[in-house]
Formats: C-alpha cells, structure tokens, sequence
C-alpha cells in the first residue's frame, strides 16, 4: 500500500474515508471531536443511541457524511484512555485496515496516528503505523488457483497533526516501509510449502531479490565448497535429503570498508521431518516453517537494502531439508563440525543446532563486532515462554541488553534465559566431545548451551523463534518477526536520524 505522511484538517478534508479514534467510554479523540463539531453533533448523538462505545477491536462505519468533503468515515474503538499502549494503537490499526478492505474505499486518511500512545514519541507512531498496516495489507494467495478479489484500497495518509514535525515523520515512515517489506519478504518465504521453498529456491530467491539492492552481495555455497569447507555438522543433515543444501551469504556494506560487521545467521531447514527420529505426523506441515530464522535474517538485509543505513552486516544462512533416509543421519553417528569439535548425534531431530555450530564459526572469517544467530531452534522454548517472546541467550550481557530494548523499542520482544555453565554438564557424551542434546529439562537452555561452545571467540546472542515465527491454527501463517527486532538493533547503530526519539 501506498503510504504518506501529511498535514490535515478532518473537517476539510476530501476522501474516501476518514478514520478516527473513539475511546470508551463514547470519548472522541481530537480529531473526531472536530468532525462532530462539523457535523452538529451527529457523533455524539450516535454513540448516545449505543452505536459504538468505544471498545477496543470494534468500529462504525458512517457511508456517508453529511456536507463534509469526506466520503465516509470510520469510527475505530480505541479501549479506554488512560490504558492507550502499544498493543491496543496496533490492534485499533489492524481494526481500521481490515474495516476498510471490506468496503469499497479506495483511499482513507488516518488520524490514528495522532493519538498519545504511551510512553511513545511520534517517529515511533508513523513507524509502528507503517509496519501495521503493510502487515495487515499482507495476503498469501499465489497458490490458490481462485484468488479473492484484491481490496481497493491502495492509498492511505498517515496524519500527523504538528506539520513542523512532518519530515521526521516521513523518516519514519520510509523505516517503518522498509522493515515492513523486510517482514513482508519473510513471510512469504516462510508460507512457501516445502515444495516450493526448497534449499535451491531459498538461495536463488536470495539472490535474485537482494542483489538488485546497491551495496549488497551474495554469494551463494553449493555442496562441493560446503565438502571442500569441511563443514561436517552441516553436511550430515543434509545428506538425508535429495535436495542438495545450500550457505547463503549475503554482505551489505553502508559504512567504511574498515568498520566491522554485525553478523546474522538464520537456521534455513526448509522442512524438518525429525530425520531418522522422526517427529509424530500431528501438525508436522508446520515444520515448513523451519527456514524462518533465515527469512528473518534475509527479511532484515531486504531492510537493509532498502534503506541503505551506514552499517556492514552479513548474513550467514545454512540451509537444507532434514528427511529420513538410507544416507541420513542416525542416532548414535558421530560427526565432525567445521570447528574440529565432533558431535554424537543422540536425536537426529536436534538438526538446528548441527547446521547452525558450522554457520557460526564460518562467521568467524569476517571478524564481526557481534554474531546473532537466528532460529526455531526448540520446542522447549515454546513450552517455556509461550507465544509472545523470542528466547534470548548469549555469552555478552551488553549484547543482550540491546537486542531485549530492541525487541522494546520496536515491540517484537525478546525475554532472555540464563546460560549458566552448570546446564552445559547435560551435553556429555560417552562417544564424542559433545551430543547433540542435553535431555528433557531446560530444553531450550540446553541447545544454546550446544552452540555456545561454537562461539567462544564471538560476542554471541541466540534468539530462539520457535514460539513466535508463525501462528498456528485459522490464522497460520508466518509473521515476519524477528525482522522488526533485528532491524531496530542495527538501525540503533546507524545515527540519530534511523532512531525512534
Ligand atoms: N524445528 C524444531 C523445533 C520446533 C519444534 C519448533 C516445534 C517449533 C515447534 C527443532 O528442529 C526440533 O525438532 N527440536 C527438538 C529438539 C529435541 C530433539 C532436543 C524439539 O524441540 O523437540
Ligand atoms: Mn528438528
Ligand atoms: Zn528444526
């Protein structure tokens, strides 16, 4: 959708739609008290008669208005006041997007944005406006041979009501595009079917979409430079599968040629059967799923390429199919990491964790100032934190600190675990230096505590996804996080100007 960011008059303003906030209990925002002023009262009088009090998650539709040069307009019930946070300002977005596609409206103007959301500057309204709305245009449909009629809505103007703020706010809106775009991409990498979405389709995707972007490069490892890497961990999930695996590495580089990196690594397993230790058939569609710590990894470089900031950042993304096979991994086999390190694989289900130890120490190559490893690492992780965080854990507590006031900053939170040496004894082979799982406890904990041993040289965080990459059940679909995450810690570093004071 088109987004823009103006200065206008409610009552003087020729649209489609005009969409404004009413709090419960039947108080309008100050922009709906202008259009009630303009109208005689009509608004006033509706909410009296009970047409709309205000809560949260509903609204009115007015098809027509009076002798205002508005078309319609579109009441959107706000909750109370007082508790205006961020989640009820994106969910009163998400309300007005999906109103608005039901209708016949072209182009609406929103003065939702203009409403104090706690605890929150304006850069911070346009960008989080942005961002919900692109995600609430997003369908997934090319393959579904009858397609829904696309909306009419193609146009929306984000008001903001201080005109001398109006060039902070379109800063804000080409970051908020930007990393809607880069959720965007996410998303429809991580609804892509197995099928579709194999390790081949992954890094040609990759390639073909990001190269177009100015000051970023792709390189793109087959099998042999994989073999010739002696990238073991790796290799040895990948041999269950017909599809050949692929690394995908992709450098963007904003700043000077001397200015370190930040590194990402996405776990790219396009599907996870389990392998030999197959997982139950119960939701095992879902396990298309598994690439999405490298959409969200290649979702922040399509940011990146977008809004060309003054950083360098590379992205390391291993990618393969984790299948049962005569050449697959058993329970028991013993392999060698890329780091010299070998590894009892007791669960060939515990892939991640193979393919994502030789990412990181090839991450080492590039010196970089901080590696974040990217992945639906852990079932564990889902038990213990639920829906709404990413897990969290590293070896540097600064690190840390900025990726949780990242997730904050762009709400599309992280909670951290603690990686305390005392779970790394839960690692102990008979057989090889490490296995590959640490037993039913602190599942999570356990399989940051396997990568941990890959990135001693590293300042090193992990966000374990699992619980957050994608919804389940009517809504299943991938939801493009951590890309909002990932972008706000790096934009953190690129200047006042691509921060949200
Ligand atoms: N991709 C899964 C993790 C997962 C499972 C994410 C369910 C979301 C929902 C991962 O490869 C896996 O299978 N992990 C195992 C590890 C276990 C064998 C130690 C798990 O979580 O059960
Ligand atoms: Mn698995
Ligand atoms: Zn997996």
């Amino acid at each position: 959708m088109e987004l823009t960011v103006k200065t206008t008059l409610p009552p003087a303003t020729r649209s489609d739609c005009l969409v404004v906030g009413v709090f419960e209990r039947r108080k309008l925002s100050a922009a709906a008290q202008e259009l009630d002023a303009a109208l005689g009262g009509r608004l006033t009088a509706l909410l009296k008669h009970g047409d709309l009090d205000g809560k949260e998650g509903t609204h009115l539709l007015l098809p027509e208005a009076g002798d205002l040069p508005a078309r319609r307009l579109l009441l959107v019930g706000c909750g109370k006041e007082k508790d205006f946070d961020t989640r009820r300002y994106r969910k009163a977005l998400r309300t007005a997007v999906s109103a608005l596609k039901k209708i016949h409206v072209r182009e609406a103007v929103n003065y939702l944005p203009d409403l104090p959301v706690q605890d929150r500057s304006l850069p911070w309204r346009i960008r989080i406006a942005a961002e919900t709305i692109q995600q609430a245009d997003y369908r997934f449909d090319r393959l579904k041979s009858e397609k829904d009629k696309p909306p009419a809505l193609k146009k929306m103007t984000l008001n903001v009501i201080d005109k001398a703020r109006l060039n902070q706010a379109r800063q804000a809106l080409a970051i908020g595009n930007a990393i809607a775009g880069g959720a965007n991409f996410a998303r429809e990498l991580g609804n892509l079917p197995g099928n579709v979405c194999t390790p081949a389709y992954l890094a040609g995707t990759a390639r073909k979409t990001l190269r177009a972007f100015p000051n970023m490069n792709v390189r793109v490892l087959k099998q042999k430079d994989i073999e010739a890497l002696k990238m073991g961990a790796f290799l040895s999930v990948a041999r269950g599968s017909r599809q050949p695996p692929h690394l995908i590495v992709v450098e963007y580089r904003g700043a000077a040629r001397d200015s370190r990196p930040v590194a990402l690594v996405g776990k790219g397993i396009t599907f996870d059967s389990g392998g030999i230790s197959i997982k139950p058939s119960a939701a095992m569609d879902e396990m298309k799923f598994d690439m999405c710590g490298a959409a969200g990894v290649l979702g922040t470089m399509h940011m990146l390429g977008e809004l060309q900031p003054p950083i360098n950042v590379v992205a390391v993304v291993p990618t393969c199919e984790n299948m049962p096979d005569g050449n697959a991994n058993k329970p028991g086999d013993i392999v060698t990491s890329l780091s010299g390190q070998t590894i009892e694989v007791l669960n060939t289900d515990a892939e991640g964790r193979l393919i994502l130890c030789d990412a990181l120490t090839y991450t080492e190559r590039f010196k970089p100032k901080a590696v974040i490893d990217v992945a639906t690492l852990t079932g564990a992780c889902v038990i213990a934190l639920g829906k709404h965080p990413a897990g969290l854990l590293g070896n540097d507590e600064a690190l840390i600190r900025q990726i949780l006031d990242a997730g904050e900053q762009a709400d599309d939170r992280a909670w951290q675990l603690p990686l305390w040496e005392e779970y790394q004894d839960q690692l102990k082979s008979n057989f090889a230096d490490m296995a590959n799982i640490g037993g039913r406890e602190a599942g999570a904990i356990t399989a940051a505590c396997f990568l941990a041993r890959f990135t001693k040289k590293l300042k090193w965080a992990h966000l374990d996804i699992a619980g957050v990459a994608w919804e389940s059940g009517s809504k299943k679909g991938a939801t493009g996080r951590p890309v909002a995450l990932l972008s706000q810690y790096l934009l953190e570093q690129c200047g006042k100007r691509y921060r949200l004071e």
